[in-house]
């Protein structure tokens, strides 16, 4: 039996994981990833744009949201069984993946290992190189840092690199509670995702045997996977199409939630052979149908 709405739990590689399930039974599949240290609910725009047309899935990743961390070291090779066992708890044989930053870490490594798994990617301000020594030394940092100075003070300092500068006047409230999902999320969880990330491989080697069409979304102002990492996925992807997103940095599904919609459903439309709707022809309709639900219950209070 399928369970809907924001919060549903199962029991997934001996931990409760937390997800979002909306949409109708026999549409196609799509699974959000979330980025570090956010959560599920970092994708609400999209749900709420796609589960019209799709079944759209968002769950948390071990140690974020309302996901237990379990007991394994972090790993994303872990995280990415932890997908795929998700995914059989569900019963669900195939899917499209849509990953950001870290999720897309996790898309590209469950892709390799899981290949008949899945229609479809969207990799979206994601890298398939490693860390560099660098970055690997400002993981350490953080870690430090979270435990010196606590967990606000971190994600004081992630936040001014995960927005574009306008973002800052034109997205108050997202901003808001960005800060709110790292804050959320323990020192612990923090710490060992941060590990996790510096010990990740890299996945460029295996991008020219994807076999199935990726979208490459990235903003144009992206500090911490910039354009230019999208460019050389997407020279390596056979079946790939990139799509810059202005006015938006590292969280362009937050920061320009309609391109970055227009963009998902005009590709999901193409993978699974479905008339094409556009975002707004889609909230338009979702408009519709919610005046007419008000003016039924208006003229039901007016007997
Ligand atoms: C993310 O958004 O998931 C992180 O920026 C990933 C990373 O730090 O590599």
């Amino acid at each position: 039996m399928r369970y809907f709405g924001n919060d549903i739990k199962l029991f997934v590689n001996n931990l409760v994981v937390s997800y979002t399930d909306q949409g109708s039974d026999d549409a196609p599949v799509i699974i959000f990833i979330h980025g570090f240290p956010l959560n599920k609910t970092m994708w609400n725009y999209q749900v709420e744009a796609l589960m019209g047309r799709f079944r759209v899935i968002a769950y948390d990743i071990r140690g974020h949201g309302d996901s237990d961390a379990g007991n394994d070291n972090f790993t994303i090779d872990l995280f990415a069984t932890d997908l795929i066992q998700f995914m059989d708890g569900l019963k669900i044989e195939k899917a499209s993946l849509c990953g950001l930053s870290m999720g897309g870490y996790i898309a590209l490594n469950a892709i390799e290992h899981y290949p008949e798994r899945f229609d479809a990617l969207v990799l979206s301000d994601t890298n398939c190189q490693p860390d560099s020594a660098e970055v690997k030394e400002k993981r350490m940092k953080a870690i430090h840092n979270i435990l010196e100075n606590g967990v606000s003070n971190y994600a004081d300092e992630s936040i001014k690199n995960l927005f574009a500068q306008e973002s800052f006047s034109t997205h108050e409230d997202e901003i808001i509670s960005v800060k709110e999902m790292i804050c959320n999320t323990s020192e612990e969880s923090l710490g060992c995702t941060l590990l996790a990330l510096a010990a990740r491989n890299g996945t460029c080697n295996k991008l020219s045997g994807i076999d199935v069409p990726v979208l490459i979304l990235v903003g144009e102002e992206d500090k911490i996977t910039p354009p230019e990492v999208s460019t050389l996925m997407h020279e390596q992807i056979k079946d790939s199409t990139m799509y810059v997103i202005p006015h938006a940095a590292h969280l362009s599904n937050i920061e320009q939630p309609e391109e970055y919609n227009e963009q998902l459903m005009r590709f999901f439309a193409k993978v699974y052979k479905i008339p094409e709707v556009s975002y707004t022809e889609v909230s338009n309709s979702i408009f519709i149908q919610m005046r007419e639900k008000v003016m039924m219950l208006l003229s039901i209070n007016s007997i």
